[in-house]
């Protein structure tokens, strides 16, 4: 029955019975939500005060009561005739947004055109996803684009999926081609996921995958020449349940995987470093990409296991000029910071300080583990004789050098890694951590918040 009460631009002429969004509660898979639903074909789903208190009485129930909300967009931003009253009910939503960030979950699907705030509001959720070809973010739409700049360019090319999902800006977490994928995909992601941040809403499964399953297949799975890619997340599916991952940005930063998976029917948060991209390297994207995956799930207490073949930061200017150091702080950052039990396997290169970063035991790791293959080092052979022996001997001392790091000894001699496993036992050995760790407890040190480098 909420109706606008705005008399401007022949409005009162029209009032359409809700406002243009429609908001509730219901149920998936047996654990409450709170949604909205923005209506496209009611001043094009733009948000006016009616509207926005609406969206804001469902996110204040939402965490009120611990529940995730779930935010279905397809609006052009605050209504224009509605002025401040729009911008004011935007404002409101913000606030609420940052209340309930790491306390409830919060997820949009992006359905339609979005521009303004309706592009900031799911910015600030946790998981943006959208639809192939029908749904894109801007903060100014095409035509306002070529007023002010005189750039012509379409919809999708300014702000689509493929260029949201796609590897370029990485906003979004993911795309679907239709819109029944994009919320299918939604449940499948909320299944993962606690109602809120108290442990206990976590959610179990029947752990019906074996947690003492060998996996002899990973004994051969890494290649015996260190230059040799491979996909990363071979090793991270034969270690989950079921082999079953929910990965999240798939299509951005590909050097780094970020996913959902379980084990032993509990849900984690799995990181890995691809060799198939970049050689593993870490960069901007990726970085960013995993720091915020890794501070999702310290908020809400999932577990984190991260696959370490890593050769370091990417060098180059584009990398060092982009700001590689501030947003490869943001990683280490959220590594450092989180509190959640984090076990690392190295399966292959540990180099430089991408080995500090990527959860190491220096950075509270709970369990670390090198397969027999590790080389833990500043870097690889090649370039530390260069730099250290200046082209003499190479062939000699590059012998030496890999006979000293091109393995995990001396970093397990140290205690830096807490054991060398045989890759099939992997899965066997993490369900084991995770199981003892459930009871983790971590004293935090009272501030009144951190102040990570973004
Ligand atoms: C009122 C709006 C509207 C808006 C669209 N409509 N956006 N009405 N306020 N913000 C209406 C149109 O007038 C039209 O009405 C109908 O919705 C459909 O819009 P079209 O333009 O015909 O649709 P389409 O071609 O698909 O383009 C969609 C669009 C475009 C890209 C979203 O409408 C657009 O650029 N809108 C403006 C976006 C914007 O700049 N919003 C303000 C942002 S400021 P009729 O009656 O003709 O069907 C903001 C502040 C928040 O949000 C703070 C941020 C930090």
């Amino acid at each position: 029955m909420a109706t606008h009460r705005c008399v401007d631009f022949g409005m009162s002429s029209f009032t359409d019975p809700g406002d243009g969004v429609v908001v509730g509660h219901g149920t998936m898979g047996g654990r409450r939500v709170y949604a909205f639903a923005q209506d496209f074909t009611v001043y094009g789903g733009s948000l006016g005060e009616a509207h926005a208190r609406k969206i804001g009485k469902v996110m204040d129930m939402a965490l009120r009561v611990g529940a995730p909300v779930i935010g279905l967009n397809d609006s052009g931003g605050a209504r224009i005739q509605e002025g401040a009253d729009s911008l004011a009910g935007y404002a409101d939503i913000f606030q609420r947004n940052v209340d309930a960030s790491g306390v409830i979950p919060q997820i949009s699907v992006i359905m339609g055109p979005c521009a303004g705030g309706a592009v900031y509001s799911p910015a600030m959720t946790d998981f943006i996803f959208m639809v192939d070809h029908t749904s894109y973010m801007f903060v100014t739409g095409p035509e306002v684009v070529k007023t002010v700049t005189n750039e012509t360019v379409t919809k999708e090319g300014l702000g689509g999926a493929s260029v949201h999902a796609g590897g370029k800006s990485g906003v979004a977490h993911g795309s679907y081609p239709n819109d029944v994928a994009a919320m299918r995909a939604m449940r499948t992601l909320l299944d993962y996921l606690p109602s809120s941040n108290d442990p206990s809403t976590l959610p179990v499964r029947p752990a019906t995958d074996d947690p003492s399953r060998t996996v002899p297949s990973l004994d051969q799975l890494v290649p015996d020449d260190p230059n040799m890619p491979y996909d990363m997340k071979d090793i991270i599916r034969e270690v989950l349940d079921h082999r079953s991952m929910f990965e999240i940005q798939p299509d951005h930063a590909k050097n780094i995987v970020t996913g959902f998976g379980r084990m032993e029917g509990r849900t984690v948060g799995v990181v890995g470093n691809n060799p198939m991209v970049l050689a593993g390297c870490l960069d901007i994207g990726a970085s960013e990409k995993a720091a915020r995956f890794v501070r999702f799930c310290d908020c809400f207490n999932i577990p984190i296991l991260t696959f370490v073949d890593v050769p370091g930061f990417l060098p180059g200017t584009a990398q060092e000029h982009g700001g590689i150091i501030r947003h490869g702080a943001k990683l280490l950052f959220a590594y450092a910071e989180a509190t959640v039990p984090k076990i690392t396997v190295i399966s292959r290169k540990a180099y430089g300080g991408a080995y500090d970063v990527m959860s190491s035991k220096h950075l509270r790791g709970d369990a670390n583990y090198a397969w027999p293959g590790a080389e833990i080092a500043v870097m690889g052979a090649k370039g530390a004789v260069e730099i250290i022996f200046r082209g003499r001997d190479v062939e000699k001392n590059t012998a030496e050098y890999t006979d000293r790091f091109a393995n995990p000894m001396v970093a397990a001699q140290r205690g830096y890694i807490d054991d060398v496993i045989e890759p099939r036992d992997t899965r066997r050995i993490i369900c084991d951590d995770l199981r003892l760790l459930r009871s983790k407890k971590v004293d935090t040190i009272p501030r009144k918040h951190s102040n990570i480098p973004l």
